[in-house]
């Protein structure tokens, strides 16, 4: 066991809707803290790539979980970047292609699939201090965690932050598109039967809205020093 970990580890959830800043925020607390940063929804978009590739039915539930048996998703650093890795291989940007955002909020909404990645979610978090992004992590994956965060903003403006980081990224956009995938995301993501996301009792609400990066960051960081006692792991 690594001497220099608290007797309990330290976890940050970190939810709320798409494309509301929230693994930005996951990634300066993580770099700040040097806790370890996981991207939940990546996972999800990694699943529905496998799926999209493979022809798979959603409605057909024995291929579905065929499929899950057959995946392998885990994170490396990359050039100091958090990189995703289905079976081996680098898919960090086609999981982030309009093919999978327009499937993912379906995958997700598929009970077989949750529970394999929640059972993945929960393992790292057993030995590690984490950060943790999605859409349940304060409310399913873990219900006790040290801090707790439910991000919002004005949905244009949400969609206007995606549209810009994806014209940054030399991707194809289109705003009405983007808008319009990210009402069928929220839709989807906040009425679906298992795990819907909702806001913890327990979780801080911030509105970044009108915020800027630096201002959420500083906010968060008050909050968590306020509630965890961070010295026992910087001892060492
Ligand atoms: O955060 P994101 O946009 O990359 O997430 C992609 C999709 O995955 C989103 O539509 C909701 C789903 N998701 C989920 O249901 N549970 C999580 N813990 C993370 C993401």
């Amino acid at each position: 066991m690594n001497p220099s970990l608290p007797k309990s580890n330290i976890v940050i959830a970190i939810d709320g809707y798409s494309s509301c800043g929230k693994s930005t925020l996951a990634k300066q607390l993580a770099s700040s803290l040097k806790f370890v940063f996981i991207d939940t929804g990546a996972m999800y978009r990694a699943v529905t790539l496998y799926i999209i590739r493979n022809h798979i039915d959603l409605s057909d539930i024995v291929s579905v979980s065929g499929a899950l048996d057959l995946i392998n998703i885990n994170f490396q650093n990359i050039q100091g970047s958090n990189t995703t890795f289905l079976n081996g291989e680098n898919v960090e940007t086609e999981i982030r292609s309009s093919r999978v955002s327009g499937l993912v909020s379906e995958v997700a909404a598929i009970s077989l699939v949750r529970q394999k990645l929640v059972a993945i979610q929960r393992a790292m978090g057993e030995n590690q201090n984490l950060v943790m992004d999605g859409r349940d992590i304060g409310t399913v994956v873990f219900p006790d965690a040290s801090v707790k965060f439910f991000i919002t903003a004005d949905p244009i403006v949400r969609a206007q932050r995606r549209y810009n980081e994806m014209l940054s990224k030399n991707q194809q956009a289109n705003l009405h598109e983007v808008i319009t995938n990210l009402r069928h995301r929220d839709t989807i993501d906040t009425t679906r039967e298992d795990s819907p996301l909702q806001k913890a009792d327990d979780a801080h609400l911030l509105d970044n809205t009108n915020l800027t990066i630096e201002e959420q960051f500083e906010s968060a960081l008050d909050i968590i020093r306020n509630e965890v006692d961070l010295s026992d792991i910087y001892k060492h």
